[in-house]
């Protein structure tokens, strides 16, 4: 377990003021004593993140999200433990102690950008080499020119089980250590194991982040084989959801917004063209997180999904993502082909670029999407598109935008202005009261999901109750260890995580250790931590008595007795089950 002594704990704690923090990656308000705004973890429209600056705690109710500084930023940027307060140090100009510090998980990560960067050579120098000619026609098929290819470091993996494999194994890289950054497959048979390249025959595009490091592979077909692309799953220096191409150049580009693009080729082929402020992402579902992690490298993003169906519907979805956040937004529609590579190729990039210049704000994309498909010319195609108007201007809360776009609609539609405003003050408040209810909902979900958590560790609401109660209790008075220990309060906890944070807090009590959140965020993992900054700050208020203390004892100790009736009655009845199968024998 990664440990720093508690005075170099406390002086990061000090230096690293958690609303400060934060605050650079959250538009926080003050509330009261505490800070509050839209969590960086989920998403959300009223906030319910909270800070407070008292305990250098952030808790959030919406997902439960909870902890100090250090596993922030451990969350938000993705890092490990160690590598978390590495960065907190470079942050406050603190020096890090080298010694106390077990580093091994970074530098197992610092083994798979090196590996990965062996990787890139090797199949950029096959590209080059005799027996890459398939992949340098495919690339030059697609225009692809010498100095993109070596720009981005594209390369060729042969069509060989063991090329790659047998590369990484002569520069010293075991096996195991490239089967965990995903460059080979492993196939299990009863009595061996064996490896194999996991990119073969395909052209390879290297993922490389902002920091330079080569984080994963995508490799896609030459023909019309499938799967098209594969790429890298997640591993230890990679998390698929939170993979961007291009970003280590868009960063550096003079343009202040970026060009949101769906694939790595179509990013290439921009970049190539001279539009330098292009990135695609890589997961599946563009999340709030990635969102916020790309806004922090431009003032705007230009949304470019390709023109068909599935593109469009992810455009609304990305809309939606990047309004949450606050972020500035404009969408590119496409015409004329199906991805800005095809546009490219076709009709060059002054084409294209004039498609950036009549990019639509995202009220008018989703007044364009409204009008898709309908004829304005019948009074049926007219009053359709004038209620999916009033839905889309219904939740745009800038009067005056409302305001142009009503007369607009109107004089377009030749309908009154006021009979649209009225239409749209209806649809208000029929939103404002769904709201209220999935609000409700939400809260309703979170209790039974704690039940079903209960349920599933097989101890009552009553018992985890009284679990998470010892465990703040221990948190406010250190001096009921030694009750709690001789009573075996430890066979007493039947929730597995509140079991670990209870033997957490009192090892560490009982070593003399400091119990403050940012002490305790190097020994509980992150849904501990959630667990128990959740309950501390439920809490707060109560006091905590040594006749509390009995009464949750005693509870847990009813609790479990009324379990093992249970079992026992459970185990009864199997008996009774199994006597049953052998009735049929018994007449005979
Ligand atoms: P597209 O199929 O739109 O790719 O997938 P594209 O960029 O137009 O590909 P070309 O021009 O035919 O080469 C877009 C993205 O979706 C992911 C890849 O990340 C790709 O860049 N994808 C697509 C996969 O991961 N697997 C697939 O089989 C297909
Ligand atoms: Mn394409």
């Amino acid at each position: 377990m990664p440990r720093f002594s508690d005075e170099f704990l406390q002086e990061l704690r000090a230096r690293c003021d958690i609303e400060q923090i934060i605050s650079g990656y959250v538009q926080l308000r003050r509330r009261g004593k505490n800070l509050v705004g839209l969590c960086p973890f989920h998403n959300e429209k009223t906030p319910s993140f909270t800070v407070y600056p008292e305990n250098q705690s952030y808790y959030c109710f919406g997902c439960g999200a909870g902890g100090e500084v250090i596993n922030f930023i451990r969350r938000i940027e993705n890092l490990d433990y160690v590598e978390a307060v590495r960065f907190l140090c470079d942050r406050a100009g603190i020096m890090m102690p080298l010694d106390g510090a077990d580093d091994s998980m970074a530098l197992k990560r610092r083994r798979i950008y090196e590996m990965n960067r062996e990787a890139a050579r090797f199949f950029h120098d096959t590209l080059l080499s005799p027996a890459g000619e398939a992949g340098l026609n495919y690339y030059k098929s697609r225009g692809y020119s010498k100095r993109t290819i070596t720009k981005f470091g594209l390369g060729y993996a042969p069509n060989s089980w063991n090329a790659l494999r047998d590369h990484l194994r002569e520069k010293g890289y075991s096996y195991e250590e490239q089967f965990e950054a995903n460059l080979l497959q492993r196939s299990v048979k009863s009595d061996r194991t064996s490896y194999y390249d996991n990119f073969r025959g395909r052209v390879i595009v290297p993922i490389i982040d902002v920091r330079g490091n080569v984080v994963a592979f995508g490799g896609r077909v030459l023909d019309d084989s499938k799967p098209k692309y594969i790429n890298t799953a997640d591993t230890p220096v990679y998390k698929k959801s939170l993979g961007v191409f291009g970003l280590n150049f868009a960063k550096n580009s003079k343009e202040k917004t970026l060009i949101l693009v769906e694939g790595y080729m179509d990013a290439i082929s921009l970049h190539q063209a001279g539009f330098d402020n292009a990135i695609a992402c890589l997961g599946t579902a563009l999340t709030g997180e990635m969102a916020r992690l790309l806004m922090r490298y431009a003032d705007e993003v230009l949304l470019c999904y390709d023109a068909d169906e599935a593109g469009q519907k992810a455009t609304q979805k990305a809309i939606a993502i990047f309004s949450s956040i606050g972020a500035k937004q404009r969408v590119i529609r496409l015409s004329g082909g199906k991805d800005p590579d095809e546009i490219l190729r076709k009709y060059g990039p002054e084409r294209f670029r004039s498609l950036i210049e009549g990019a639509s704000n995202e009220i008018e994309f989703k007044l364009l999407r409204a009008r898709d498909g309908l004829d304005l010319h019948t009074d049926d195609g007219r009053l359709k598109y004038l209620n999916l108007a009033a839905e889309v201007l219904a939740d745009v809360n800038n009067a005056i935008a409302v305001d142009i776009y009503v007369s607009r609609l109107s004089e377009k539609l030749e309908v009154d202005k006021q009979a649209i405003l009225s239409r749209l003050e209806l649809i208000r408040k029929r939103k404002r009261s769904q709201s209220r209810k999935a609000a409700f909902q939400t809260v309703q979900k979170s209790f039974s999901a704690d039940a079903g958590r209960a349920a599933a560790a097989g101890s009552s609401l009553r018992g985890r109750k009284a679990q998470k109660r010892v465990l703040t209790l221990l948190c406010g008075n250190p001096d009921f260890l030694p009750e709690l220990r001789s009573r075996q309060a430890e066979t007493l906890f039947d929730d597995p995580l509140c079991r670990r944070i209870y033997e957490v807090l009192a090892a560490r009590i009982e070593s003399g250790g400091s119990l403050d959140f940012t002490a305790l965020s190097g020994e509980l993992s992150r849904e501990e931590m959630d667990l128990l900054v959740g309950e501390c700050q439920k809490d707060k208020a109560l006091p905590g008595s040594r006749q509390e203390l009995h009464d949750c004892i005693e509870t847990l100790q009813s609790e479990k007795k009324k379990q093992q009736s249970k079992n026992t009655q459970a185990s009864a009845l199997e008996g009774d089950d199994f006597r049953a199968l052998f009735r049929p024998n018994d007449k005979k």
